[in-house]
């Protein structure tokens, strides 16, 4: 669905499908030139990462094997405590293996923070993010973040994979959610 199928239920639209698929093509061709010759793997964080994944990765003219984590931190609502917890592991081993995170958001930056050190200390070869987007108004910790989609402002965004309560993940683009759907 588009946004206009939801329109009450949202405020700005910040990117577009169309302008989605353009950033992805972009960036799908800075991660084939400087990927050349290493052994690289996507890594997706469920669920949110499903969506940009999934065109990310078909944008590659490359063939590249992917893998998942699914991740939870224990905080309140919709605030991450930087305490993480494990709740579906790798399924392969990226000991010298160039690791792409694909995330949809990087928001305080904890759960992205401890990921890092989490595959670092497992042996990878390099361990690099990319972001669909970001909020940099949000940011907690610094995450140096290698390739950003989209810096957004620091508002309730869903789409594109996105959810409130699981809801509006298959909204295909990403927008404000308006207040009177959480307040
Ligand atoms: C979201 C998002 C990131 C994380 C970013 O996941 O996908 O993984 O929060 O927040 P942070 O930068 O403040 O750590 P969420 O926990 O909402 O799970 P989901 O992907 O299953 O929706």
């Amino acid at each position: 669905m588009r946004a206009a199928d939801l329109a009450a239920d949202l405020l700005d639209v910040l990117a577009t499908e169309e302008q989605i698929h353009a950033k992805l093509d972009e960036i799908a061709a800075k991660v084939t030139a400087d990927y050349a010759g290493k052994d690289l793997v996507l890594v997706g964080v469920l669920k949110g990462a499903v969506m940009v994944m999934a065109d990310f990765s078909r944008a590659l003219p490359i063939l590249v094997p992917m893998d998942w984590m699914a991740v939870s931190s224990y905080g309140t609502g919709t605030r991450s405590s930087g305490v993480v917890q494990i709740r579906k592991d790798l399924d392969t081993d990226i000991h010298d293996k160039h690791v792409l995170i694909v995330e949809d958001v990087i928001d305080s930056g904890l759960t992205l923070s401890w990921l890092l050190d989490n595959f670092a200390a497992r042996g990878a070869a390099s361990v690099e993010v990319f972001a669909l987007l970001r909020k940099p108004e949000a940011a907690k910790v610094h995450i140096d973040c290698r390739y950003v989609g989209f810096d957004i402002p620091n508002e309730f965004v869903v789409g594109y994979g996105l959810d409130y309560a699981e809801r509006y993940r298959n909204l295909r683009d990403v927008a404000v959610l308006a207040p009177h759907v959480y307040s």
